[in-house]
C-alpha cells in the first residue's frame, strides 16, 4: 500500500495521493487533452451493454494487426529484399536464426488469421446493418482497410521469392495489361520492368514494409474515431443514445472499461489458444496458409501446376476465372469488391438488424455466405467445365446479393424494433 502513496510531511494534513494520479497530474498540466481523450475513446467510451460473440473481431484485429506490425519489424532485421538473397535469407531464418521459425510461421498464419478475422467482423456488420445510417463512414474506412489489407497481402507474398510468389504475382500483374490502351504499359510501371524482377521485388518490399502498414495504422485510427463519433451499433439495431439516464449516459451503455476489456480479453485467450494451435500443429494449414510451391525458390522457365493465389483471394479469382472475357472478368472481381463500399445506400431497409427482418433478407444473406464460401473453394481448385459453371452460378448469386438489395430490402416484411436493448436473438 504505501509503494503507492506519495510521501507527505506528517502534521502538514496533506493529502495522501496514488502515485498513478500525481503522474496523471503531471501530464494534465502539460498535455490536458491528452486523459480527456483516452477517457473519451478507451475507458469511459460507452458501448452498449448487449454486445455478443460477434463483437470479438474488432478488437482481435486491433491485435492481428500489433501482431504483423511486430513480427514484421523481426522478419526485416535477417530479410534480404533481392531476387539473389531473399529466398536464401527466408530459409536461414527458419533454420538459424534464434526463434526465426517461430516469428516467420507467426507473420505467415497471422497473415491468414487477419483474413479470418476481418470477414468474421464484416459479416457481423452485414448481419446487424452496421453499415448503415449513421455509420457510414465507418463503413467506408473498415473498406478502404480490407483493400489496403489486400494489397499488403498481396506485396507481401511475392517477398519470399518462391515459385508460387513470382507466378502469382506475374498473373495477377498481368491482370492490368487487359486495360485498353494503357495495359501494357501499366503492368511495366507497376513491374519497373519488363518481368517480374529484381526490381519489382524492392518496391513491393518498400510497400509492404512502409507505405501499406503507414496507411493501415492511420485508417484504423480513422475507422475508431468515425466509429467513436456516433457510437457502436449492437445485435438489436437499436440506437441506445435515445434513452439517457440522470447521469447523461445510455442506460443501456457501460464503460469500455473495466467491462469490454475484461470480455475481450477472454477473446484474446481463446484466439490465442487456437492461433498457438494452427502456429505449432499445422503452421501450414496443409498448403493453404502456405503454398507447397512456395518451398521452391522463384523460376521464371517451371509454372506451377495450379497457380492460385492464398485462400483469402481465391473467392476474387474464382469470378475472374469464370468469366471469359479477360477485361470483362478484370471489372467484375473489382466489382465484386467495390460493391461493399455501396451497400449503405443499396439497403433500403428501416430496420438495421437482422433479427427484425424478415426472411427475404435472411435468405439472400445466406445465400451471399454461402457462394462466398464456395467461390473460394472453387478458386483454389484446378478449373474443369463444370467447376467453371458452379464459379458462374455462384458469381451470379454473390452480384443478386448487391444488385436486388434496393428491391428486396424495401418489400422485406419487418418487425418492429425495441426502444431498448434485449440480450437474445427473435
Ligand atoms: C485492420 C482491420 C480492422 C480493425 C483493426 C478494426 C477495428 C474495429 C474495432 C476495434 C471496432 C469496434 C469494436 C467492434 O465493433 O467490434 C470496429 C467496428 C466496426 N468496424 Fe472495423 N476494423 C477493421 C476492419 C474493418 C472492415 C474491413 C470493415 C468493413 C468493411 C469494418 C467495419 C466496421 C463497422 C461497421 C464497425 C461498427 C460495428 C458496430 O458498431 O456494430 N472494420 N472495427
Amino acid at each position: 500500500m504505501s509503494a503507492n502513496i506519495q510521501g507527505s510531511a506528517p502534521g502538514q494534513g496533506a493529502v495522501a495521493k496514488p502515485r498513478s494520479s500525481a503522474l496523471m497530474d503531471w501530464i494534465n498540466a502539460r498535455a490536458p487533452r491528452l486523459q480527456r481523450f483516452m477517457r473519451e475513446h478507451l475507458t469511459e467510451y460507452y458501448a452498449p451493454k448487449n454486445f455478443n460473440f460477434w463483437y470479438y473481431f474488432g478488437s482481435l484485429a486491433l491485435l492481428v494487426l500489433v501482431l504483423q506490425i511486430v513480427t514484421g519489424i523481426f522478419l526485416t532485421m535477417n530479410y534480404k529484399p533481392s531476387a539473389t538473397e531473399a529466398f536464401a535469407s527466408v530459409e536461414y531464418i527458419m533454420r538459424d536464426v534464434d526463434w526465426g521459425w517461430l516469428i516467420r510461421y507467426m507473420h505467415s498464419t497471422g497473415a491468414s488469421a487477419f483474413f479470418i478475422v476481418v470477414y468474421l467482423h464484416m459479416f457481423r456488420g452485414l448481419m446487424y446493418g452496421s453499415y448503415k445510417n449513421p455509420r457510414e463512414l465507418v463503413w467506408i474506412f473498415g473498406m478502404l482497410i480490407y483493400v489496403a489489407l489486400m494489397a499488403e497481402a498481396f506485396f507481401g507474398y511475392l517477398l519470399p521469392w518462391g515459385n508460387m510468389s513470382y507466378w502469382g504475382a506475374q498473373v495477377i500483374v498481368s491482370l492490368f495489361g487487359a486495360i485498353p490502351g494503357i495495359g501494357d504499359a501499366l503492368t511495366e510501371w507497376i513491374r519497373g520492368d519488363y518481368y517480374i524482377s529484381d526490381i519489382t521485388l524492392n518496391r513491393f518490399f518498400a510497400l509492404h514494409v512502409i507505405a501499406l502498414p503507414l496507411a493501415l495504422v492511420f485508417l484504423v485510427i480513422a475507422h475508431l474515431l468515425a466509429l467513436h463519433e456516433v457510437g457502436s451499433n449492437n445485435p438489436d439495431g437499436v440506437d441506445i443514445k435515445k434513452v439517457k439516464g440522470p447521469d447523461g449516459h445510455p442506460v443501456d451503455g457501460i464503460p469500455f472499461h473495466p467491462y469490454y476489456t475484461v470480455k475481450d480479453l477472454v477473446g484474446v485467450v481463446v484466439f490465442a489458444a487456437l492461433f498457438s494451435c494452427v502456429l505449432f500443429f499445422a503452421p501450414e494449414m496443409g498448403g493453404y496458409f502456405l503454398e507447397h510451391a512456395n518451398f521452391d525458390a522463384a523460376d521464371s522457365l517451371k509454372t506451377p501446376e495450379n497457380i492460385a493465389p492464398v485462400w483469402y483471394f481465391t473467392p476474387f479469382y474464382a469470378i475472374l476465372r469464370a468469366v471469359p472475357n479477360k477485361l470483362l472478368g478484370v471489372i467484375l472481381m473489382g466489382v465484386a469488391v467495390v460493391a461493399f463500399f455501396f451497400l449503405p445506400w443499396l439497403d433500403r431497409a428501416k430496420v438495421k438488424s437482422i433479427r427484425y427482418r424478415g426472411w427475404l433478407f435472411k435468405a439472400f444473406l445466406f445465400a451471399f455466405a454461402v457462394s462466398f464460401l464456395a467461390l473460394g473453394y472453387l478458386g483454389l481448385q484446378h478449373p474443369t467445365p463444370a467447376l467453371t459453371n458452379a464459379a458462374r452460378v455462384f458469381s451470379a448469386v454473390y452480384f443478386a446479393f448487391f444488385f436486388l438489395m434496393p428491391w428486396y430490402t424495401r418489400i422485406d416484411p419487418t418487425k418492429p424494433v425495441p426502444d431498448r436493448v434485449t440480450y437474445h436473438a427473435h
